[in-house]
């Protein structure tokens, strides 16, 4: 089980992420989610992007290999169990939990430097609506980036402090799974961000990749096109690395002897990116042509997903002593 907050259009620093969970899928049963609660947790105040930013991520995952048929793809709130878990979760977890979060405070304070609050109830809830996420479908093991791994810490504790209380192995502890994840500069040589304004888009053009890549920076000190250069310094020959293989070696050696000019070295980049992204190009066009088509995988994956969770919570009240018996019939 996984899931991404709706940003919108994802960008080649997610390629590698998205290449992990596309592989997951043949070996396991997966639950991808867009965590559209998750993103109003500091979005609260724009309502109006969170659908074309589902649209527009979850295309990118169908573009990139997530196959609605062998995987579960839905909409966080479109499973209502979660915040019933969550708010279950919140009787049994000490706050002191959650405020010893190591990116708490740290969020907090960069969004009061960018002039807002997200000093609420249910920031602070943020990892704890995570756990009911994951464990709302007993997922035994959450591929995820580093950064989340305190999260995941918490969840398994929460499972842990649950399944001693009510004495009843409800949920198990759910495993990160942290796959090798390519590092890719953004176009500034910073970590791609789309807070950086630095990032490359997966569904683009080729005009904004010449673009993109002509903003590039090279090595600093190479002035005219014959001066020797230091391919270990410069952003473009990182990309080279990563995305143009074959050439690298040749690239790096002419670049040293002064033999090859920046412009056409990006040049080149520009046209192997063009090559590289083409064929996902050419699935998203596919996909956008029936304008349903994602909403209809996100309605299919919401009914799935709602079976299990359903499932697991009436467990989960049987556990807490919230079975009252209700005979509709004899009213
Ligand atoms: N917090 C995750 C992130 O920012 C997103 C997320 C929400 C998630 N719920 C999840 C990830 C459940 C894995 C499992 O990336
Ligand atoms: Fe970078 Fe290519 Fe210029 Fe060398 S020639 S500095 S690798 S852009």
């Amino acid at each position: 089980m996984s899931g991404m907050r709706p940003t919108g259009r994802l960008h080649l620093g997610h390629l590698s992420v998205l290449q992990n969970w596309s592989k997951l899928q043949d070996r396991y049963h997966c639950f991808f989610m867009v965590a559209n609660w998750h993103a109003l947790t500091t979005a609260y105040d724009e309502p109006g992007q969170t659908v074309e930013n589902t649209r527009e991520m979850v295309l990118d995952w169908l573009t990139v290999g997530l196959d609605p048929k062998q995987s579960t793809i839905f909409v966080q709130s479109d499973v209502k169990e979660h915040a019933e878990l969550h708010l279950l979760f919140s009787l049994i977890t000490p706050v002191s939990w959650l405020e010893r979060c190591p990116t708490y405070k740290d969020q907090i304070q960069q969004f009061r430097e960018q002039g807002k609050d997200i000093t609420t109830y249910g920031f602070l809830g943020y990892p704890l609506l995570q756990a009911a996420d994951i464990l709302v479908y007993k997922a035994n093991m959450v591929p995820v980036g580093e950064d989340q791994l305190p999260h995941l810490e918490l969840c398994r504790e929460v499972a842990r402090r649950f399944n001693y209380i009510y004495q009843k192995k409800v949920f198990p502890e759910p495993q990160p799974y942290l796959a090798e994840v390519a590092l890719v500069p953004g176009i500034d040589g910073r970590k791609m961000s789309k807070s950086y304004g630095n990032h490359i888009p997966i569904a683009t053009t080729p005009e904004e990749i010449q673009a993109r890549v002509r903003q590039m920076i090279t090595d600093p000190e190479r002035i005219h096109a014959k001066d020797p250069g230091h391919p270990d310094v410069c952003n473009i020959y990182a990309f080279h690395r990563m995305f143009n293989q074959p050439e690298v070696e040749e690239i790096d050696r002419v670049c040293r002897r002064g033999e090859i000019g920046c412009v056409p070295c990006k040049k080149k980049l520009a046209q192997i990116l063009i090559e590289f992204l083409s064929p996902y190009w050419e699935r998203r066009r596919e996909l956008e042509k029936d304008p349903d088509y994602v909403w209809d995988i996100l309605n299919d994956g919401g009914k799935k997903a709602r079976h299990k969770a359903r499932q697991t919570m009436e467990e989960v009240r049987a556990a807490m002593g919230l079975e009252i018996p209700c005979k509709i019939g004899s009213l």
